[in-house]
């Protein structure tokens, strides 16, 4: 029987009247990372927050490494790490303080090993003695997650953690999330850059507080998205141009713009959409840089998905 780290049964959150988390179940294996993926306001945080036990569910059932959340809330905080979205390190220590406090929140054994062993894992020895308000976002980071990985917990819950961090800081940060699941930490993830939903083993995608579907990324691709995908990347007034490419009269399943491209999703021949788009264009005086073939991202996806759903 395979083992879960985290069950989630029927799970419902209100706050008052209002449905922030609504009737959803999903497991998480051992050593797995899995993305939670969703626009602003979909649930993701206050789901965290309930598997973290700071928040009480109004239905459902939860169990962390077998504990259940009702009952057992004062054992799980000790097998669980949590990164906030909101800043939790305290800004007028140092790092080595922070990290430092957190390792005796957590009765940490072998304290000052510990810390420097982390400090080392993630590169911010430089950075040891500088206070917390001045470091740079992707650094903070860091030492956010430091904080929250001092104590060795069995989960890892991650809320937003790169948001704001620059590609090659996010970059790193992967590897070392990845480093400590393979290690066996399982690895509970939110996040809104699509692309980072790469490195997980599995995504689940959450919408107005429901689940709309989980798995691996290719299965859910190819679930949602059957036809293809046309991209005319615009010279100029992307906006204005995309509303006009969108009356193009041709049987399309989704269009959308991401930066200067345009992704038209449709499932007639490639060469012959082609040809209607390029046709089109000419006509309506659209410039274009570019018309090509691609696979569907993530982003197209959600988007596909959310729109069909509402
Ligand atoms: N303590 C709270 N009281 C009332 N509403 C809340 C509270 N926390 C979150 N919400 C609402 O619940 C919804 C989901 O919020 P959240 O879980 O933070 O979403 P996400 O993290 O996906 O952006 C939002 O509409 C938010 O305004
Ligand atoms: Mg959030």
């Amino acid at each position: 029987m395979e083992k879960y780290s985290i069950e989630v049964q029927n799970l419902t959150k209100k706050f008052g009247t209002f449905t922030a988390v609504d009737d959803i179940s999903f497991n998480v294996k051992e050593g797995e990372i899995l993305g939670f993926l969703g626009p602003n306001g979909a649930g993701k945080t206050t789901t965290i927050k309930v598997l973290c036990g700071l928040l009480i569910p109004t239905k459902g059932d939860v169990f962390v490494e077998n504990y259940d959340i009702r009952k057992d809330v004062e054992k799980i905080k000790t097998i669980i790490g949590y990164m906030s979205q909101k800043f939790s390190l305290y800004t007028d220590l140092t790092v080595y303080e922070n990290i430092k406090f957190y390792a005796g929140i957590y009765g940490v054994d072998r304290e000052e090993a510990k810390i420097k062993e982390i400090i080392e894992m993630l590169d911010i020895e430089e950075y040891k003695n500088t206070i917390t308000a001045e470091l740079p976002a992707g650094i903070r980071q860091r030492v956010a997650l430091a904080t929250a990985f001092i104590h060795s917990p069995k989960i890892l819950f991650l809320d937003e953690p790169t948001a704001g961090v620059d590609p090659v800081l996010r970059r790193k940060f992967w590897a070392i999330i990845k480093k400590w699941a393979q290690q066996g930490t399982t690895i509970l993830v939110t996040t809104h850059y699509m692309d980072e939903a790469e490195n997980c083993n599995r995504i689940a995608l959450i919408n107005q507080g429901k689940l709309v579907d989980i798995g691996e990324i290719d299965e859910i691709k190819g679930k949602f998205i059957k036809g293809n995908i046309l991209c005319v990347e615009l010279s100029e007034n992307y906006v204005k141009e995309f509303n006009t490419l969108k009356k193009i009269e041709m049987p399309v399943k989704d269009i959308s713009l991401h930066g200067s491209i345009v992704h038209i999703i449709q499932d007639i021949d490639i060469e012959e959409a082609k040809k209607k788009i390029k046709d089109y264009c000419k006509t309506k005086e659209i410039k274009y840089k570019n018309i090509f073939e691609d696979k569907p991202s993530l982003e197209d996806i959600f988007i596909n998905l959310i729109r069909k759903k509402s």
